[in-house]
This record gives C-alpha cells, structure tokens and sequence, in this order.
C-alpha cells in the first residue's frame, strides 16, 4: 500500500520555484543535440511579450469556480494538436465558427453561461506512447508536435530543433492576436450568428436544427430589444480563452513570471494550462510545476489512476481548496466509465475538495481499424458522455463541462453519426497529425445532445 499523505507531506515540505520541477523526473520531454540553441531559444522566449494576462486568468477562474457549482458550463474545444502550417485564415475561423454555434446551442437550451475554452494558441506539444518510430526498417524519433520537431519521417524533421519553440510561440501569438481581433470587432455579437455559418455545412441535418434555433431566438432577441428600447446582447462580454498541455516543461517555465500588484507566479503561455494523463505523475516533474503557478489548471484523469492517487493530486495542486482551480477532467472510455468514475467521485467528496468535473469522451475511446488508421467511433463518444452526466447525477455530483477534438474543417477522422462515416470514408478527409477529431455535424449533434441533458 502506497502511502499518499507522506507523500504530499514530502511534495509541500519542498520550496517552489519556476524551475524547481528540474530536481524530479520529467517525462516525455524532447531530447535536444544543441544544447546552446535551446538556452538561445529559452532566452528569447523570456524576453518576448506573454500572450495572456492574469487580469484572464483570473477572470476565467471565478468563471470555472460558477462551473464547478452548476451555474456555468464549460466547453473546451478544438484541434488534438495544432500545426504551426494550420495557422491561416480559413482553419481559425473555422475552429471559432464551431464553439460559437456549440456555445449558442448549449447557453440557450440551458440558459446557462458557457465558458468558451479553446485547443488552441498553443497547443503544439504532444506525449507520445513511444520513443522512436519505425517505418521500412528505418528507426528516428518520434513526432512529439510541431514546438519540437515535424512529422516528415527523415532524420532532419524528427530532430528536436530549439528554434520551432519561437515558431510555435510566434504562431500562438498570431493566432490568439487574430481571435481578438474578431471578437473585439463584433465577430461574436449575438445579433449576427450569421458570423458562424460556415459555407459546407448549410444542408445538413444539424446546420438546419441549428438554424431553425437561431432564428428563433433572434426573434426573441428583437423581441425583448423593442420592449426594452437598449441592445441585450453585449457582444463585450463574450471570451474565447486558451489552453493546451502543459507539456514541456521549459517551453512552460520561460513565461512564467510575476506580475505586478498580484501575488505569485503565473503561467502566461495560456489562461488554462492542462496536465496530461501520461505526465501526471505524483512526484513528477509536471506536478511540481503546475502546484505553484497561479492558473487554473485542468488534471486529465484517465482509468488507471486510483481514487487516494486522485485525492492527492488535487491535495498537492490545490492545498487552500480554491474553488476554480482545479478542473478533473475524465477520460475514462466508454467501457471503463461505469466502473471507474464512481470511486473517484466518491473520494474526491469525501475529502471535501472543491473540483469542477470535467469528461472528455475522445481520449478514452481511440482505437485502430484494420488498416491502421486511428480513429474513434461517435457512438462510443456520446455512450461516455451520457454516462458521464448520469453518473454525476445520481451521486450529487456536477458534470460542469466537455472537453472535446473537434475541428470546423470537413474532415473525416471519427465514425459514426448522423451523416454515417464509415471505415472506408477515413482516407477522404483525414487531415489530424494525431488523435482524430469531431467535424462539423458530429461536433452539433454533440452539442445538442449535451443540451437536452442539461435540461433533464
Ligand atoms: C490530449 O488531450 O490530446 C491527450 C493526449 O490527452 P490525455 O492526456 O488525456 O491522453
Ligand atoms: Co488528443
């Protein structure tokens, strides 16, 4: 029997800095043959402005704390991983097109607030299950995100090159720039959902359901602006936060800074950094990290891990019991859910700790068809999650949130739902560097299916 609480003890005792996660194991962390270009990199990276603030940061905090007691969803969304090409016009758009349309569909069959959380401006580090690919005999590293290196299977494009960390920072920066650009400029105003449509999707069964909402709601929306004689919609009051894995450490590490007349450190890479479910190791690195820096942080929590491995976690993330600061967020597959999440609930209510409950129904459910290709089945996403809310409901509990893959591009990456993509249709559309994602009219059928079970 493994003893947590000295554990924790040993964890707390310790004396945080930004880089004290540099005295304990981090996995999954590139290996670099230039050990100059990488201080170079680090260095700038340090100097260069961040790309959030913690006037966000805390902003989202409070936010995710109303999340956690039911009185706010959170929907996390966008791409696995992020290509530093992929940064262009059409596939931003496309992304933010999508969490509009799903957060209008979910604020207004629930009447709830919804926090709109992307995948994105940063989300370009992946863990990988092995170290090294082998393909006709021929063994290179592994592709790890395009921070570290590219996905091209020759010796140059696997190596772990310092200079793509000021190209993934830079392309954060373009995009996250671009995304306030539109929202600043009325892109997310209520009174032109027209903003979101996108081309493809028009005839669509979930497009139409979609629309047949959105005008109606229109109508009440001019309906109550002529009662009121002023606008009700302040198209202000709508963010679009980031986030991705808090994976490698030192990219991590050089933006962390103090702020002006606030106390502590913060992480100003992303407003929600998360940790992963490979690198959530009690004593790891990535532990050690994210316990001392003022952020929200998301805890994938996948089926392996035990109900007092939990407990202390969040014990070790959050000793003050901040509402807000931790979001669990669970992938615990279709098959495993029934069984897992129950005991993770129950312990984390016994220990009386403050969590927003989060699922995610893609990561537990990846597997291979007979090709090869990775992929996951719509029906095994919408079996988790309905579990998920059930789940919750009988014991007490909040599902407070969905965190998905998903993209505003016409891929074909998962099967299943309504449109029927089989096996055979993969090879059309399938664009994901890594896990595969959502298109647009799985994506809606999610959200309308999240809709009708916030409303039960
Ligand atoms: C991911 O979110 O892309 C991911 C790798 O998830 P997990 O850590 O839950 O496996
Ligand atoms: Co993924």
């Amino acid at each position: 029997m493994e003893n947590y609480l000295e554990k924790v003890e040993a964890i707390q005792a310790g004396l945080w800095a930004p880089g004290s996660w540099q005295n304990k194991t981090a996995s999954q962390q590139p290996i670099y043959d230039d050990d100059a270009g990488l201080q170079s990199s680090l260095q700038r990276l340090a100097q260069l402005p961040p790309l959030v603030t913690s006037w966000e940061i805390e902003s989202l905090k409070s936010q995710l704390a109303q999340a956690a007691e039911g009185k706010a969803f959170l929907l996390q969304a966008g791409d696995c991983s992020e290509r530093i090409e992929d940064c262009q016009t059409d596939a931003i758009v496309g992304n933010l097109k999508v969490l509009m349309q799903m957060s209008f569909v979910l604020t207004y069959a629930t009447s709830q607030r919804v926090i709109r959380v992307g995948r994105i401006a940063g989300q370009y580090a992946k863990p990988r299950s092995t170290e090294t690919e082998t393909r006709g005999g021929v063994e290179l590293p592994v592709y790890r995100g395009d921070l570290i290196n590219r996905s091209d299977f020759t010796p140059e494009g696997r190596r772990a090159d310092p200079e793509l960390l000021i190209r993934g920072y830079e392309r954060a920066a373009m995009t996250l720039n671009f995304i306030r650009s539109l929202i600043g400029g009325g892109f997310a105003d209520l009174h032109h959902p027209e903003n979101w449509d996108l081309d493809f999707a028009n005839e669509t069964p979930q497009a139409k359901q979609y629309h047949n909402m959105v005008h109606s709601i229109a109508n009440s929306l001019k309906f109550m602006e002529s009662i009121l004689d002023r606008s009700v919609a302040d198209t202000k009051s709508v963010d679009i936060y980031t986030s991705h894995e808090g994976l490698h450490l030192t990219y991590e590490q050089a933006q962390t800074q103090r702020v002006p007349r606030r106390d502590g450190w913060y992480n100003l890479n992303a407003h929600f950094p998360w940790i992963g479910n490979r690198t959530r190791h009690l004593e790891g690195a990535h532990i050690e990290y994210f316990r001392g820096i003022e952020n929200p942080i998301g805890l994938k929590v996948g089926p392996e891990i035990k109900p007092e491995e939990l407990v202390s976690l969040v014990q070790v993330l959050n000793p003050q019991n901040e509402l807000g600061r931790i979001t669990l967020i669970h992938r615990l597959g279709a098959g495993g859910i029934g069984k897992a999440l129950p005991p993770l609930i129950s312990a984390v209510q016994k220990a009386k700790q403050k969590v927003l409950w989060c699922s995610d129904p893609m990561h537990g459910n990846t597997f291979q068809t007979d090709s090869g290709t990775k992929t996951r089945r719509f029906e095994a996403i919408v079996d988790e999650l309905t579990q998920a809310f059930a789940i919750h409901r009988r014991m007490e509990s909040i599902l407070g949130g969905v965190h998905l893959e998903l993209t505003g591009s016409d891929v074909t990456e998962c099967v299943g739902g309504a449109t029927g993509l089989t096996e055979a249709d993969l090879d059309r559309a399938y664009k994901s560097a890594v896990d595969p994602r959502l298109n647009y009219d799985q994506a809606m059928e999610i959200a309308f299916l999240i809709a009708e079970e916030m409303v039960v």
